[in-house]
């Protein structure tokens, strides 16, 4: 994924390079079916070409995202050959177009590093955004992102002189996490409903509340909700509590 916007930001992935690629790759999809799919899916575990990874987003299964212990993706095909249709590719162009232009005369850095070092460079003045795996749910990822850890990232959020907005799940109609209300019950917060989609079996897909916790400093900033109608991945719409 950082590998993408920084290709959106170098110009190499633009509306024009994106629908060439895409009306190319489709087409062999439609042709020769799923076995295009694991084609580009074995050639971006090879080689990691961010126009691959857009090709697998737009055509795996339910658009998850999911990769093995060896950091291979490994999501099966949407089972769909006639996928990349004009107006996806168009929506598709118009999404890179979108986040190119949010990018523009911004001095942005992408970085892949270890949330130590990113909480620990912020400064007053800055605001970190942090979405950290979920604690308390450890079917979701593979990394070991232990409570401990977790523990460890609220207390240096709330050491920083920089503010945040932590994202986490609230509770479901099952349980509630235990952790937001141990380390951030003093923290505005702003909640939104979800429902997930996507899961192994029907009984997982279940409403859930997310919860973004801010500090003080952020939650008084107002919000400044920019025009963006195509994003590249899904938008949240936050609700006050
Ligand atoms: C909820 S996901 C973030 C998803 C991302 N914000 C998005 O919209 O696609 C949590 C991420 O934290 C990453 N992660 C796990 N341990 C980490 C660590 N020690 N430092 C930084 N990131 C870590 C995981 O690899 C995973 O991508």
């Amino acid at each position: 994924m950082i590998d993408l916007y920084r290709a959106i930001q170098n110009g190499s992935i633009n509306g024009r390079t994106i629908r060439k690629y895409l009306e190319r790759e489709g087409t062999q999809l439609l042709e020769k079916g799923e076995a295009h799919y694991y084609y580009i899916r074995e050639r971006f575990n090879e080689c990691g070409d961010p126009f691959d990874f857009i090709f697998l987003s737009r055509s795996c299964f339910n658009g998850m995202m999911r990769f093995n212990k060896k950091g291979g993706f490994n999501v099966p095909f949407c089972r769909k050959p006639e996928r990349f249709r004009p107006a996806l590719i168009t929506k598709i162009v118009n999404q890179v177009e979108w986040a190119a232009k949010a990018m523009e005369g911004k001095d942005w850095q992408f970085l892949v590093q270890d949330w130590r070092l990113t909480v620990g460079s912020a400064r007053a003045g800055d605001v970190i955004y942090c979405d950290p795996p979920y604690v308390g749910r450890h079917v979701d990822y593979y990394n070991g992102f232990t409570e401990e850890e977790a523990d460890a990232l609220a207390q240096s959020l709330i050491a920083s002189e920089a503010g945040f907005a932590l994202s986490m799940w609230l509770e479901n109609k099952y349980r509630r996490n235990d952790y937001v209300d141990r380390l951030f019950s003093d923290y505005p917060q702003r909640t939104m409903e979800h429902f997930y989609h996507v899961g192994p079996q029907e009984k997982l897909r279940n409403a859930m509340t997310e919860v973004v916790v801010l500090s003080e400093n952020v939650a008084a900033t107002p919000a400044e909700v920019p025009e963006s109608p195509l994003p590249l991945f899904e938008r949240a719409e936050l609700m006050d509590v």
